[in-house]
């Protein structure tokens, strides 16, 4: 109840969960463009909360913690096997979840916004989460800006969180 993440802290400390991220990083070694790290998914959770906060809604924190850590887990698969990271990223996630002691509609609600992750769209929580996503990326100091395929207007040269 309330403030804590236990729940979000078991994931994050399961051994399978260690291991995906380590796959995440060692993909991505080389890339010069956003990374799918743990700080990615930290940044994407506190964004989500800050939002959800300001707007004065309900949204359970650690609802919104384990879709941020979990939106982008399969961001590997993507690299090694040419699945859309949002499906691969889903079916991780269903494991991890598992026996984590989310609710059966907390479960679903977090599956659903990650697998949603990759357009914004009329769901209220799944519009915060993409808006965090986008949010979370810092354009104005990144080396890479200039061969980024983002358009001049998505690019974050301002931060708002
Ligand atoms: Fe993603
Ligand atoms: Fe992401």
């Amino acid at each position: 109840m309330g403030n804590n993440l236990h729940k979000v802290n078991k994931i994050l400390n399961s051994e399978k969960y260690k291991e995906y991220i380590k796959k995440n990083n060692e993909c991505e070694m080389d890339r010069e463009f956003c990374k799918h790290d743990i700080n990615h998914f930290l940044d994407v959770a506190r964004i989500a909360y800050i939002i959800s906060l300001e707007k004065g809604l309900n949204y359970s924190k650690e609802v919104i913690y384990a879709i941020a850590i979990l939106h982008d887990i399969g961001r590997w698969m993507q690299y090694e096997k040419g699945i859309p990271h949002e499906e691969a990223s889903y079916i991780l996630a269903q494991d991890l979840l598992k026996e984590v002691g989310f609710s059966e509609g907390e479960e679903n609600l977090i599956l659903q916004a990650i697998l949603s992750h990759r357009k914004d769209g009329e769901d209220e929580l799944n519009s915060i989460i993409y808006k965090s996503d986008k949010l979370s990326r810092k354009c104005f100091a990144c080396n890479a800006e200039v061969k980024c395929n983002w358009s001049e207007d998505k690019k974050n040269f301002n931060i708002v969180y």
